[in-house]
């Protein structure tokens, strides 16, 4: 854990965040006894191993592992490292955090002054938008069929056709000028002079994840290049790992999410009622665009542009997102040049149906083979055939690709033997090595290794047992400090974290199970949610307590007879200490005895 904040401080914040309320803002929640579940926001799941323990404050997923306190998840949720997280959460519960002053700080206080910033412009822009004076964007926006009431949720605005009046503006406010320049919502001239770079365009507000406006789109309201302009890249502005609308998106309780390509296609599907849709941000799909939509959804439809740019661009997003392992599915637009003139023309209705009508990937290639080839003639089927089997031997599972050879046997009226044929032709033999049959015979060495392999694991898991009972029963204490020390901890790991634990309960701190994920290591933190999830619930601690302080104690013993054995028998004979190590043998077989004897 960094240090940078005094323990006391980041456990206030801990204790303000409640984590079912936090979990909660990002997952779906159910009530099961007293865990809630959820699908995990970390991995793709169709069923819940996600779960969030209150009276813990921890959460633990069975499916990918990772494990932690309220810190934790918004480290992963956000992508943001500890000090980030503590900030965000004081931020949360409006607690004041003690000033620091190290590059990380004011790394992140530039980034919260760049949000400020285009919050700002964003309710200047609005401003403008709504002043009786300039109805130029009112009135386009009304052409278009979007209302008020979208308007003010997707935080539309204008900016005027003057050169400077952000700029001012934001100057006017007392923004700091080197923040200003940052965040891309001015341009230096040749003579060092600034200008605005949003002029005469409707503005569309790029919010992330959690509502904070980071960037802006502008278009124009009439003729002309470019049609949109946009924000740079900023501090808070990565093009490739946002999403326009997600915001909204996340919450529209869908398990699918439709991808469209315009800022205008989203805001026109959601005021029609169709809140389930994200769209790049005038980018390629990126990767890590794809990540997100994987973290949100089941399977994404991609509903883009019917022209040739939009269909290439389909192509291409949808082997990112099946490369990822997502379900991805296209949706065609009939009739229109894009969804927001669909769902204007036909109504919302009609476009559900659409939803429901979108093809797999392959279907939609198959789709694109077709409309290349013609099948008149027999060279034409013989193409066709080809260029299906082609595909069809890509695909690794059997099964789907059997379903899918049939189907399109029968759809397009070939044999399905012949299509069989083909893709197995196309299939490679399978690489897998035999498994070797011989079991190769293990001489005692390597079982006694296993063996001690085993009991080392065992010892392991015995210490972390022992802190976890320790952090939910802190009176434990008395018992176990009397009896074993951080050192007697044989894993590194779990010497680190007795330390800290012994620690504070000396200084009559206290700690609870929560406090652990801060020191805990990733690798390791599931599996001690784990065991605080379902090994901590004995009806006698102090007895459990006791056994496990016996098992250590006698895996410790066996340790050092091993090793005393080890020496004597490498002395061959020689004098030395010799009687010391026997005198400690002895020793130590009578107390494993005693041990053997309590246990
Ligand atoms: N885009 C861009 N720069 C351009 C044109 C387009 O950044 N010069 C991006 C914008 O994010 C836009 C998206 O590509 O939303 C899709 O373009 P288009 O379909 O032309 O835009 P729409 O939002 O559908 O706008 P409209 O319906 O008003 O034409
Ligand atoms: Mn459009």
């Amino acid at each position: 854990m960094s240090n940078y904040y005094p323990d006391e401080v980041i456990e206030e914040v801990r204790l303000s965040n409640d984590i079912v309320d936090v979990v909660g803002e990002y997952v779906k929640l159910q009530k099961k006894g007293k865990v809630y579940f959820g699908l995990c926001p970390f991995h793709n799941e169709k069923t819940p191993s996600f779960n969030v323990v209150p009276s813990g404050q921890y959460f633990n997923c069975f499916g990918c592992g990772r494990a932690g306190n309220v810190f934790q998840f918004i480290q992963l949720a956000e992508n943001l490292d500890f000090v980030e997280a503590v900030k965000l959460l004081a931020d949360r519960a409006h607690i004041t955090l003690p000033e620091g002053n190290s590059a990380n700080d004011g790394r992140l206080k530039l980034k919260q002054q760049l949000i400020e910033i285009n919050v700002e412009a964003a309710r200047y822009f609005r401003s403008i938008l709504f002043n009786n004076t300039n109805t130029e964007g009112i009135q386009y926006l009304k052409r278009r069929g979007i209302n008020e009431t979208t308007i003010k949720k997707f935080g539309l605005g204008f900016s005027t056709d003057e050169w400077d009046s952000l700029y001012k503006y934001l100057i006017e406010k007392g923004f700091d000028h080197e923040a200003i320049k940052l965040s891309g919502l001015v341009i230096q001239n040749k003579k060092g002079g600034f200008y605005d770079r949003f002029r005469g365009r409707i503005m569309f507000p790029i919010f992330d994840i959690r509502g904070n406006v980071i960037g802006f789109g502008g278009r124009i309201t009439g003729q002309g290049e470019p049609k949109y302009m946009n924000s740079p890249e900023t501090l808070v502005y990565d093009k490739g790992r946002n999403l326009y609308a997600l915001n909204y998106a996340k919450n529209s309780g869908e398990k699918r999410l439709i991808l469209v390509e315009g800022y205008m296609d989203v805001i026109s599907l959601h005021q029609y009622g169709i809140t389930n849709v994200v769209a790049s941000l005038g980018t390629a799909m990126t990767e890590n665009q794809g990540k997100l939509l994987k973290k949100y959804a089941d399977e994404i439809i991609i509903a883009y542009d019917a022209d040739t740019a939009g269909q290439s661009a389909t192509l291409r997003s949808m082997d990112i997102l099946d490369d990822m392992g997502c379900n991805v599915k296209v949706l065609k637009i009939p009739d229109a040049k894009d969804p927001d003139e669909f769902i204007r023309k036909s109504g919302p209705e009609e476009f559900r149906k659409l939803i429901n009508k979108s093809v797999t990937l392959l279907e939609y290639k198959i789709k694109l083979i077709e409309s290349r080839i013609s099948i008149e003639t027999t060279e034409g089927q013989v193409r066709f055939l080809n260029e299906i089997a082609d595909l069809l031997a890509k695909v690794s599972n059997s099964i789907e690709r059997e379903m899918y050879a049939r189907k399109f046997a029968r759809e397009y009226n070939i044999s399905e033997q012949s299509i069989f044929s083909e893709i197995l032709k196309r299939i490679k033999p399978s690489k897998k090595v035999e498994r070797r049959i011989a079991v190769k015979r293990e001489d005692l060495k390597s079982v006694t290794a296993r063996e001690n392999e085993r009991k080392k694991g065992s010892n392991i898991h015995n210490e972390r047992l022992l802190l976890c009972l320790l952090c939910t029963d802190n009176s434990l204490y008395r018992i176990i400090k009397s009896k074993i020390k951080p050192e007697d901890f044989t894993d590194e790991n779990n010497r680190k974290v007795a330390k800290f634990i012994f620690e504070k309960l000396e200084n009559e701190k206290g700690i609870v199970p929560a406090e652990l994920f801060n020191i805990l290591d990733q690798s390791v933190s599931g599996e001690y949610s784990r065991i605080l999830m379902e090994e901590c619930n004995c009806e006698d601690n102090t007895k459990a307590v006791m056994d496990i302080i016996n098992k250590m104690e006698l895996y410790n013993l066996d340790n050092r007879l091993e090793e005393i054995l080890n020496e004597l028998n490498n002395r061959d004979g020689k004098e030395g200490n010799v009687e010391k190590l026997k005198h400690e043998l002895q020793s130590i077989i009578a107390r494993k005895k005693k041990l053997r004897f309590h246990s």
